[in-house]
């Protein structure tokens, strides 16, 4: 039987699948993806998330504004948001974070709309998706700043150590793995898939980034996901099976689906 996988996270709406975005969602289901969530980046691709979830009975949606465009946010996109949470197959606030690589927006306002999009999915009661590159201590310690009962959600492509996995999932995280998992040096993201249980797990894409192993260098699509999925068996020593169905089982869970 073909593995069901679900992508945890998925910019479908990304400029870089206008040319065949349509015969890509076509074939996930017969790529073996069961389901995808399309994260916001911005007001715009939050928009276009939403669409593509209604069109689509096995897209979602999550809206927020990440931490590279946190300068154009606003009260009115805030707004907007609210809103558009109200649409059913919004499940999740994302992806939101700080960014400390490319500093797109300077760091006081990214940790103030890393602040209140955390403070709307608790207004919403939904889980929230982080984004943290490089900035580990800053999105631990606001997001246990702004911890209260019912916080969950999801570490999107969990780049940090092992230790800091657990106390993520101490906060009532999962931890999403992605594409660098796959790649030979990069030696902390398959520590985490080998400690971290497998009831606090989740795979991701990040579709059109971070394209696996052995298909570096492409653009990433969601049926990529099962390469994710085979070095985390690997790794766990479990047929790949067991990864579907865990992460498939966890992604519902946590978004009530
Ligand atoms: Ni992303």
């Amino acid at each position: 039987m073909e593995n069901k996988f679900i992508d945890s996270h998925a910019h479908l709406d990304d400029e870089r699948f206008n040319k065949d975005r349509e015969d890509v969602i076509n074939a996930l289901n017969e790529n073996g993806i069961e389901a995808v969530l399309d994260p916001g980046a911005d007001l715009n691709s939050s928009k276009l998330a939403v669409a593509l979830a209604d069109r689509y009975p096995f897209i979602y949606a999550a809206v927020g504004c990440h931490p590279h465009d946190s300068k154009f946010m606003n009260d009115d996109a805030m707004n907007t948001f609210r809103q558009l949470a109200k649409n059913k197959k919004v499940v999740g606030i994302g992806e939101i974070g700080l960014d400390y690589f490319y500093d797109n927006s300077d760091r006081e306002t990214q940790k103030i709309w890393f602040r209140e999009q955390i403070r709307l999915a608790k207004e919403l009661d939904l889980p929230y998706i982080v984004h943290d590159r490089d900035a580990h201590e800053d999105v631990f310690r606001i997001m246990k700043e702004e911890h209260y009962d019912g916080t969950r959600g999801i570490l999107h492509c969990y780049s940090s150590s092992v230790e800091m996995a657990k106390e993520f999932v101490k906060l009532g995280f999962y931890i999403s793995l992605g594409g660098p998992v796959t790649f030979k040096k990069s030696k902390t993201p398959k520590l985490v898939a080998k400690e971290i249980p497998l009831d606090k797990l989740l795979i991701e894409t990040d579709s059109p980034y971070l394209t696996p192993e052995p298909f570096r260098g492409k653009r990433n699509e969601p049926k990529y996901v099962r390469y994710v999925a085979e070095e985390i068996a690997r790794i766990k020593e479990v047929p790949v099976e067991v990864i579907a169905e865990n992460t498939r089982e966890n992604f519902k869970k946590l978004f009530k689906l």
